[in-house]
């Protein structure tokens, strides 16, 4: 089970103050199981991990093994939820190095419009055997719009209709969208994404299932972990006996401290896009209403010598969350060197794990004593189970946070700011009287034609 240590969030935060937190965290508990609380309607991933999805398993469990032995790549096209979740798996539990990986290769489209990794992903895959695993839950999300028209073309230039039909899977909303109906017309194989789950918390079902079977990654032992932490969430709802309130609320006691940035610190590679994910969770579920913490991250011990500085010295408005595996999969010992021109003699013998452990705990110390409260979750190994666990701690440790910040942590009206102005920008012709005033306020500003 995840441990989460919070002995060096003092003085801002004490155990103590944290425990006291517990009136106010139970109400917001119990609002979250009676469906009580704002966003209502969009709780479906709480009991997520315990429904009886056996079926769709099968069925994602059958596409993945006809990917698996037909194609030497899949692409998924999606962005923010629709995407990180299964990015975030796929990079923290398969190999590093794309050599060692088995089954087909996985890429990402449709997560950013930019035309030079674009037309190079499009001329990478001309004499591949691909499938296309097209992931929006609003069907109508630009950047993977534009990524699946492109790659739809494609396979529409080289192959006859029987066979695009089966290259492509819709992961979408049962009910509304345009990428709903396309799959019906087209009469591609669909993934439902259910109404109640949004973008951010659907890891969990086929958005971030089907990819990472496909990556020969352990569904069902994903789904176990998760399980295990929903009912650990559903039956203990304590701080002192659930270590996601925990978090919830020491956070919410470091932003009221005047803490107003996360850094959650990764101590292995892999684990770069699970911090990701992290960020969107969060960002995209607290950051409204003019509150909230925004959540950064760094990759250990390598932003020790980047941001380190900062985080050591730098304004005093941080607090960082260490994310601990405790068990590494391989060993690394570190060998004698004759005559020890390097000086670094004293370590021969000793494994690498012990000085990245070394490196968090002198990290810790040294943070705090640059006046940056910090905690560490650990999380026992990277694999299937731990993950599964992890995302659903995550997932149920923001809603609380958000709930106890007085924000709708389901929502995300924020975002459609953006789309507008790009949307009239690109001439959508329902709004050309916006794209006018856009375009006056930008001709004083933009030199950039
Ligand atoms: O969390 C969210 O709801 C968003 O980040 C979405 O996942 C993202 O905007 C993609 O949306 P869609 O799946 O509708 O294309």
């Amino acid at each position: 089970m995840i441990k989460l240590n919070i002995r060096l969030l003092n003085p801002e935060v004490d155990e103590a103050a944290v425990k006291a937190q517990q009136r106010s965290v139970r109400r917001v508990v119990d609002q979250l199981y009676k469906g009580r609380c704002a966003g209502a309607d969009m709780l479906g991933w709480r009991d997520l991990p315990l429904r009886d999805n056996r079926e769709e398993l099968k069925k994602i469990s059958k596409i993945a093994r006809k990917i698996r032995k037909k194609a030497d790549l899949l692409i998924v096209v999606g962005i923010g939820g629709s995407y990180l979740g299964a990015r975030a798996a796929i990079e923290g539990l398969c190999p590093a190095l794309p050599g060692n990986r088995k089954g087909p290769e996985i890429l990402f489209l449709g997560n950013h419009l930019d035309a030079d990794y674009t037309a190079e992903l499009l001329d990478y895959i001309k004499d591949k055997k691909y499938y296309i695993n097209v992931i929006s839950k609003s069907g109508t999300t630009i950047e993977p719009g534009i990524a699946f028209r492109l790659l739809l073309d494609h396979l529409r230039r080289t192959l006859p209709p029987k066979k695009v039909k089966e290259r492509v899977i819709a992961t979408t909303s049962p009910a509304k969208g345009a990428l709903l109906a396309m799959a019906g017309d087209a009469g591609f194989e669909k993934l439902v994404i259910p109404e109640d789950v949004g973008g951010r918390f659907s890891v969990l079902t086929p958005v971030g299932l089907l990819p990472m079977a496909v990556a020969g990654i352990n569904i069902k032992a994903m789904l176990k972990g998760a399980r295990s932490m929903a009912r650990h969430c559903g039956e203990n709802r304590t701080i002192a006996g659930n270590d996601a309130l925990k978090y919830a609320a020491a956070r919410n006691l470091l932003y009221q401290a005047g803490k107003r940035i996360e850094i959650l610190g990764v101590w292995n590679p892999a684990l770069f896009y699970l911090a990701e994910w992290w960020k969107q969770l969060f960002g995209e579920s607290e950051g409204k209403d003019k509150k909230g913490i925004f959540p950064a991250s760094v990759g250990l011990t390598t932003d020790l010598h980047s941001l380190g500085q900062y985080i050591q010295d730098g304004r005093r408005e941080l607090f960082e969350t260490f994310l601990v595996v405790d068990k590494n999969r391989r060993k690394v010992v570190m060998p004698e060197l004759e005559g020890d021109p390097d000086q670094l003699g004293f370590l021969a013998g000793e494994q690498l794990t012990s000085a990245n452990r070394q490196a968090w705990r002198g990290t810790m110390l040294a943070h705090h004593d640059g006046q940056t409260p910090n905690m560490t979750l650990h999380i026992g190994k990277r694999d299937a189970f731990h993950f599964g666990e992890l995302f659903y701690f995550f997932e149920f440790a923001v809603a609380v946070s958000g709930l106890l910040l007085g924000v709708n942590p389901f929502d995300q009206p924020g975002v459609e700011a953006y789309k507008n102005n790009m949307f009239a920008l690109l001439g959508e012709p329902s709004r050309e009287n916006e794209r006018l005033a856009l375009e006056e306020r930008l001709n004083k500003i933009d030199d950039s034609n």
